[in-house]
C-alpha cells in the first residue's frame, strides 16, 4: 500500500527489510499501538485471551487491510489459500493477494511473520497467536506472489493522460499499485470494480460517482485481456 500507512509501519518496514530469512526475535521492533493496547488489555484479564480481531480492526482500521470474503480468494482450495486463512485472520480481516505486487510481498510478509512470532512468544503464548513454519511461510509467499497485483506499465498506455485515464489513475492507486488492465477480461472488470468500490467505502477512500466509475470501467475494458 502506498498511501495511508502509519508512521510505525514505515519504521518497522525498515527494520525488517532483510526479509523472510532474518532471525525474527532479535529484530522485532516496537509493537504497534493496537498491539500494545491488546497486550495491556490481555494482561489485565484472566486466562488466555486470544487476539481479538474485532478489537484490533477497530483500533487500527486505517492501517489494516480491508477484508476479503474467502470465497473471493484465487485458487480457494490451494494450500496457500488455506494457510492465508489460518494465519492471516488472527489479527485482522483476511487480506487479498492483490493488495501488493510480487516485489512488495516479501517485505510485508516478513513484517507480518515478525508480528506473529512476537505475539506468539508473548507471555508464554498466552496471546494465542500462531506463526507459520519455514515451509508454510514459503507456500504463503508463493501464493501471494502468484496472485499479486500486476502493476501497469504506464509507458505503454499514453491515454493514461486523458480524462478517463486520469480518473483511473487517481482512483485505483489509493490502496495498491495501479493495476495492469490486462489482468482481467472486459467481462470480468465490472465486478472487480464493484468489489473495489466496496473497499473504498469500507476504508473511507474517495469513491467516484457513477459517471466517472463508468469511464474507468470503459478504460479498463478497452485495454483488457482478450476473452479467455
Ligand atoms: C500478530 C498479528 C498479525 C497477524 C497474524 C497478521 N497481521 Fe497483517 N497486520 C498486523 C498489523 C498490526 C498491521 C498494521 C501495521 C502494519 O502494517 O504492520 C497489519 C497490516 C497488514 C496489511 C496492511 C499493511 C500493508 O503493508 O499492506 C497487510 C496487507 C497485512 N497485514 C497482511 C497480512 C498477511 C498476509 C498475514 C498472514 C501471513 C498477516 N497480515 C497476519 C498484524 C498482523
Ligand atoms: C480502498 C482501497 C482500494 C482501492 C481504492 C482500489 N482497490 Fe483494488 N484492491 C483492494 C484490496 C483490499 C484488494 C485485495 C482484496 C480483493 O481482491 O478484493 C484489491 C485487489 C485488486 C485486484 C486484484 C484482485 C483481482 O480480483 O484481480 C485488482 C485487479 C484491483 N484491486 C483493481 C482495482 C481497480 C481497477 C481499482 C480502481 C477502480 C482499485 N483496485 C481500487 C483495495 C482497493
Amino acid at each position: 500500500m502506498q498511501i495511508g500507512k502509519g508512521a510505525s509501519i514505515l519504521a518497522l518496514g525498515a527494520a525488517v527489510a532483510t526479509g523472510l530469512a532474518a532471525p525474527i526475535a532479535a529484530s522485532a521492533g516496537e509493537p504497534a499501538a493496537g498491539e500494545r493496547a491488546i497486550v495491556a488489555g490481555g494482561m489485565g484479564m484472566m486466562g488466555g485471551m486470544g487476539m481479538h480481531r474485532n478489537m484490533m480492526q477497530g483500533m487500527m482500521g486505517g492501517a489494516l487491510p480491508p477484508g476479503i470474503d474467502p470465497a473471493h480468494l484465487p485458487e480457494p482450495d490451494s494450500s496457500g489459500a488455506h494457510l492465508l486463512q489460518q494465519f492471516c485472520m488472527q489479527c485482522h480481516n483476511l487480506p487479498g493477494p492483490g493488495l501488493h505486487t510480487a516485489s512488495e510481498w516479501p517485505q510485508v510478509l516478513g513484517r507480518m511473520n515478525m508480528r506473529m512470532r512476537m505475539m506468539g512468544g508473548m507471555m508464554g503464548g498466552m496471546m494465542g497467536v500462531a506463526a507459520p513454519d519455514q515451509v508454510q511461510l514459503e507456500i504463503l509467499l508463493g501464493y501471494l506472489q502468484r496472485h499479486a497485483q500486476k502493476p501497469i506499465d504506464a509507458a505503454a498506455y499514453p491515454d493514461l493522460d486523458t480524462p478517463p485515464g486520469r480518473a483511473f489513475g487517481t482512483t485505483c492507486m489509493q490502496c495498491h499499485a495501479l493495476p495492469d488492465p490486462r489482468q482481467h477480461t472486459a467481462q470480468e472488470w465490472p465486478s472487480v470494480v464493484a468489489r473495489m468500490r466496496d473497499h473504498m467505502t469500507a476504508m473511507g477512500k474517495i469513491n467516484p460517482d457513477e459517471t466517472t466509475t463508468n469511464e474507468i470501467v470503459d478504460f479498463l475494458q478497452r485495454h483488457s485481456a482478450a476473452q479467455k
